[in-house]
């Protein structure tokens, strides 16, 4: 059975009333907590802050998913706490120094990953595959929840993962993430996916957040 990790896309649960979120997380087993860091420079939005991230490091044991959407993230790794176990995710048109910013993670502790956007192509990673942990495939273009699934991304994960094969890199982990409704990511882990963030199209505020979360991974399960 391929792994598949779900991690819950935090800016789209309500900040109050959050504690009832973390335990239904908990209660469906789910490997880490997506954390979308927006600065309105490298995004068009403002999200999840400092705070709202040394809050949550207090309140879960899970491990926490950094999606680090804004400029330079190399010199605020700091101002997070990042390190100790967490995931991070750098973006490649971030930074000018994206082999120093993955090296600097790794020293802290985390897990470096790094994050493409849908227009960016794969050789990004030529260079920095023997530094990271994983790779975050933007199936949107980040800033915002709610749009709709850019069709081409699909086969990026596909090409992906076929340059991961052929490396000898089938480890490295492929996260996905915008529009990943449980009929898309049944595509996308067909494609080669494993780990997928659940934001609006997954989830919604009125079900049982558990049993949603149960019935996602069920749903993903043989794909
Ligand atoms: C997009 C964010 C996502 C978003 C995905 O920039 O990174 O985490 O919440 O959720 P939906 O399903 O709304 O696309
Ligand atoms: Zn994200």
């Amino acid at each position: 059975m391929p792994e598949r990790r779900l991690a819950p896309s935090m800016m789209c649960f309500p900040t109050l009333g959050l504690d009832r979120v973390l335990a239904d997380c908990a209660a469906a087993a789910v490997e880490l907590l997506h954390i979308d860091v927006m600065d309105g420079r490298f995004v068009p939005n403002l999200m999840l802050g400092t705070n709202y991230v040394a809050d949550l490091r207090q309140a879960t044991d899970i491990t926490l998913d950094l999606h680090l959407m804004i400029q330079e993230p190399g010199d605020k790794l700091d101002w997070f706490a990042a390190g100790g176990g967490d995931w991070v995710s750098v973006h490649a048109e971030s930074t000018a120094h994206l082999q120093r910013t993955v090296e600097r993670v790794r020293s802290l502790g985390g897990h470096p990953r790094v994050a493409l956007n849908p227009a960016t192509p794969l050789s990004a990673l030529d260079w920095v595959l023997d530094d990271i942990d994983g790779i975050l495939l933007m199936t949107v273009n980040p800033g915002y929840a709610g749009q709709a699934l850019i069709p081409q991304t699909v086969a990026k994960i596909a090409q992906l993962k076929a340059q991961l094969v052929e490396r000898g890199r089938a480890d490295l982990d492929i996260e996905v993430d915008g529009n990943v409704s449980a009929p898309n990511a049944v595509a996308m882990a067909a494609a080669g996916a494993s780990t997928f963030v659940l934001g609006t199209s997954a989830i919604n505020l009125v079900k049982p957040l558990a049993d949603q979360l149960r019935a996602f991974r069920a749903a993903i399960a043989d794909a």
